[in-house]
C-alpha cells in the first residue's frame, strides 16, 4: 500500500524507548476515540512514524524520549 494510499502526512514523529516495555497506541481520527494498534519497544528502540488518516493521536506508556516539530518531550518521568 503507497503512503498516499495510507494517507500519511506531514512530519515525521520520533519515539525512543528509554526502558523496556514502552507501549505506543495510535489512536482513531473522528468522532469516536479508539487504540487501533499498539506497538512495543524495549530500551534503546527508536519508532519513526507519521500521521495518517486513521491515526490522529498517539499514547505513550512508559519512559521515553519524544520528540517532533513542535519539540522534545519525555514521558514517564
Ligand atoms: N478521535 C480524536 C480526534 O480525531 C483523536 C484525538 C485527536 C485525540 N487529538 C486528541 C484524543 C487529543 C485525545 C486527545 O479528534
Amino acid at each position: 500500500m503507497s503512503e498516499e494510499e495510507r494517507g500519511a502526512r506531514g512530519s515525521y514523529v520520533v519515539v525512543k524507548a528509554l526502558e523496556d516495555g514502552v507501549v505506543i497506541m495510535g489512536l482513531t481520527r473522528g468522532k469516536d476515540t479508539r487504540s487501533h494498534h499498539a506497538e512495543h519497544l524495549d530500551a534503546g528502540e527508536v519508532l519513526v512514524a507519521q500521521f495518517t488518516e486513521l491515526t490522529a493521536a498517539i499514547k505513550i506508556r512508559g519512559k521515553a524520549e519524544i520528540l517532533t516539530e513542535v519539540g522534545r518531550v519525555e514521558s514517564g518521568s
